[in-house]
């Protein structure tokens, strides 16, 4: 996979850092500063002290004593976090972040203001619970839309929200043939496989939960790649994506097993560059296929429509009527669609569980050109245990 010439940490924060503070770097980190407490960073054998001053970010050198969170990386972990090759949750999931003062939680609070400032990526701010389009038309996340709109209708939606709901895109007869195709897959998983996810259940046993890389033992889902209905939702905004079917997971099926489980069943909220490849992976868009469609009680998609393209901070339940937070319940059939990084959760199931999702992922150039046949940046988290993912990130 892609990586960078070391950036050299004294020289960026000497000669680099004054100018973005002063730009629209600087303003843009601004944004997300409250709340936050002086992070020091020590990299390599230098340090710094990122705090907030009046309405400015300040960066000075050294550890002050004030900074409640210290963390220690080295050259080559920082400058994949400065180019967002691999973000703070990625570099904490390998063990090359440590917290040697307070939480690593404190640095994850800290990364929209440094996405901000090392590439320009705007905050999401919550503005209400209304989305506009391109146009200024208020938008409705939850719109009931079908293949019957024009793609400039389903355009303007998807530009305006980046996460829809598409109804009754597949009959009857095809799910079915879909579901006799994962029934099988499931039946031939085994953990260690490396094609599959398993979660834990209560008692210690192994559950399914993905199965990957479908498309290479079954020719119907395989097919998925080039059905043009799947291939008009994913371009309808960047024409030249494609589907990948031999990296990246290829095409991927969501098990929502029943019950409490441990590890990777259910994912908080997120974005699909989440882990890095930010500039690799986006503006990806992920086609949900659903089989047994999805409600509260068997887990569904839900989003902060409109917050693609930014960093959206984590949002608490409370928070949820200021934003155009969005459930996306389905019917077998329809498909959801969404850009890599809008924030969206797949949070556990309220009641039985037991929700089928197949993933068709449409890539730009840039990630066929960076990442190679067979891999993907989920295999950080896949070779890892759930204890291990869940020991790295503090929780
Ligand atoms: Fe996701």
């Amino acid at each position: 996979m892609l990586g960078h010439d070391r950036i050299d940490a004294e020289t960026y924060h000497r000669d680099i850092v004054p100018g973005l503070l002063i730009g629209a770097p600087g303003e843009r980190a601004a944004v997300g500063l409250a709340g936050l407490e002086p992070l020091g960073m020590r990299i390599g054998d230098a340090a710094w002290t990122y705090r907030a001053d009046g309405a400015r970010l300040r960066i000075v050198e050294g550890v002050a004593d004030d900074a409640s969170c210290v963390v220690r990386l080295s050259p080559d972990a920082w400058t994949d976090l400065v180019t967002l090759l691999r973000t703070a949750a990625a570099l904490a999931i390998a063990g090359e972040v440590r917290a040697e003062r307070g939480s690593l939680l404190d640095l994850f609070a800290w990364e929209p203001v440094l996405r901000a400032l090392y590439q320009g990526i705007e905050i999401y701010l919550p503005s209400g619970p209304q989305v506009r389009d391109r146009h200024g038309r208020v938008v409705d996340p939850a719109a009931e839309l079908t293949l019957d709109h024009t793609d400039a209708q389903l355009a303007d939606h998807f530009d305006a929200t980046g996460v829809m709901r598409v109804r009754g895109v597949f009959s009857a007869a095809e799910i079915a043939v879909f579901e006799a195709e994962v029934d099988r897959l499931a039946a031939e998983a085994v953990p260690g496989d490396d094609r599959s996810w398993w979660a834990e259940s209560e008692h210690g046993d192994a559950v399914l939960c993905r199965i990957v890389y479908a498309s290479e033992r079954s020719a119907p889902i395989a097919a998925l790649a080039r059905d043009p209905r799947l291939v008009r939702l994913a371009t309808l905004l960047h024409e030249d994506l494609a589907a990948s079917t031999d990296r990246m997971e290829g095409i991927s099926i969501l098990l929502k097993p029943p019950g409490r489980l441990k590890g990777l069943a259910n994912i908080p909220w997120h974005t699909d560059c989440g882990l890095g490849g930010h500039h690799i992976l986006c503006p990806s868009v992920a086609i949900g296929i659903q089989l047994t469609g999805s409600s509260a009680e068997t887990g569904y998609l839900e989003a902060i429509a409109g917050s693609h393209g930014r960093t959206c901070p984590q949002p608490a339940p409370e928070a949820y009527p200021n934003l155009p937070y969005l459930t996306v319940p389905t019917e077998p059939g329809d498909v959801t669609v969404h850009v890599a990084d809008v924030l969206h959760a797949s949070p556990a199931p309220a009641g039985e569980g037991g929700r089928r999702t197949m993933y068709v992922t449409y890539h730009p150039p840039t990630l066929f050109e960076h990442v190679g046949p067979g891999e993907a940046v989920n295999d950080l988290i896949r070779s890892r245990t759930a204890g291990e993912v869940e020991a790295g990130l503090g929780l």
